[in-house]
């Protein structure tokens, strides 16, 4: 037997620091802030900005384009401008940050001895040999700024324009804004700042599709896939977790020998990133919250991300009566699935006209949680007299 063809094409593409050629429903953002940037650098004028959103809401991704469309874009006024990015996460101090800018300026200091003002003047002096508009992207700046930094000030007020100019870009989940000393506060103004807002499912279907188009074998995915890993990552609006996803699930499905990424691949990856449901969130469960999830389980296990409703009672029907259970009515059917979706183990989407509506489980692999139902349901009944 032949292997099936890799599903992972180009598997580097998924990779969190990948900058994809494209960023989807940002553009308005990405426009927005060429042009502050382009327009006050060509007066010779340095631009300042706090970026701020949601994990995941493509902070880094629309900075880094920031950067590399304006480097792209030639002299503006006198100077071709250059970018330096540093990440601030593990460099949390004014110190290291600089010494990372003036690698950028290719200048090279022993980290100790030099005061920060030191620091700068020999940055300016890198600087002059190559005067530059520069752009410091500042990312994961909030434990930078939370320390009192001196730096953002600092380079906030460089304004040596026979050089060139120095602009920033802090970048951060939460406002800054508050931390800043006065000083600094007069550079981030209101029209200083943006807040990307959290990605709806239809933004992340689309990030995924286009993500996907790059990484994986045409075929060897569908959009019910897309969507059902966009409804995960939905109520975060957070297209990393998005992406993870859909690279773990195509590593599951080819561990497994698939020439495809299925619902079920989605599942048992989403299991392993994010154990949301524990098995003691079944033991607080009603017999009828157990039976109906297990039909769930049953109806969804290998097949498709959600099922009709209507298909989904009749296969509790037939559990019940395998059970030995009286019948259940509609209504206490419905309640029931109310209250499995309230407690969040279930997910119900309105039919399209004419349809029923749409039942899915993304919590864990259906195979796993039918086990773990079954044993339960067993020993719930043993305990009935
Ligand atoms: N609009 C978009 N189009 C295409 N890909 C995107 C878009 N937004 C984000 N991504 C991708 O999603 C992932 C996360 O984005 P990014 O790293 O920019 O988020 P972030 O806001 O910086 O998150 P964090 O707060 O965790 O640093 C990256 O792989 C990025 O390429
Ligand atoms: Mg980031």
């Amino acid at each position: 037997m032949t292997a099936p063809p890799r599903i992972l094409q180009r598997e580097e593409t998924l990779d969190p620091a990948f900058l994809p050629p494209r960023l989807v429903r940002r553009d308005k953002e990405l426009e927005l802030l060429t042009r502050r940037y382009r327009e006050a650098l060509t007066k010779g004028i340095p631009f300042h900005l706090l970026l701020t959103g949601g994990v995941g809401s493509g902070k880094t991704a629309i900075a880094r384009r920031l950067a590399s469309d304006l480097e792209r874009s030639g002299r503006l006024g006198d100077f071709p401008v250059r970018s330096a990015y540093v990440n601030c996460w593990r460099r949390a101090s004014d110190r290291t940050v600089m010494l990372d800018l003036l690698r950028s300026v290719h200048v090279s200091l022993p980290d100790r001895g030099y005061s920060l003002s030191e620091m700068l003047d020999v940055f300016e002096q890198g600087l002059r040999r190559n005067p530059q508009h520069l752009l410091v992207l500042l990312d994961e700046a909030a434990a930078l700024v939370r320390q009192e930094t001196k730096l953002v000030y600092l380079l906030s007020r460089s304004r040596e324009v026979e050089l060139g100019s120095i602009s920033l870009v802090l970048v951060a989940v939460e406002d800054l804004f508050p931390y800043l000393d006065p000083a600094s506060r007069s550079s981030f103004g209101v029209t200083h700042r943006l807040a990307l807002a959290p990605y709806d499912r239809a933004a992340l279907r689309e990030i995924l599709e286009a993500r996907a188009q790059l990484a994986l074998r045409p075929g060897s995915y569908d959009t019910e896939v897309l969507d059902q890993v966009a409804g995960i990552a939905a109520p975060n609006g957070d297209a990393r977790f998005a992406l993870e996803i859909l690279s773990g699930a195509a590593h599951v499905a080819e561990e497994a020998g698939s020439a495809a990424v299925s619902p079920e691949h989605v599942r048992r990856t989403k299991g392993s990133l994010l154990p949301t449901v524990a098995e003691d969130h079944l033991e607080a469960l009603s017999t009828n919250q157990l039976g109906v999830l297990l039909a769930l389980s049953r109806s969804l296990k290998g097949r498709g991300a959600t099922v009709p409703s209507q298909r989904l009672r009749s296969t509790h029907s037939v559990l019940l009566e395998e059970l030995g259970g009286a019948a259940m009515s509609r209504t206490t059917f419905w309640r029931t699935l109310k209250e499995l979706e309230r407690d969040g183990l279930i997910t119900l989407e309105p039919g399209a006209t004419g349809e029923s509506s749409r039942i899915g489980m993304d919590e864990m692999p259906a195979s796993f949680l039918a086990t773990l139902l079954e044993e339960r349901l067993e020993r719930v009944r043993s305990r009935k007299p």
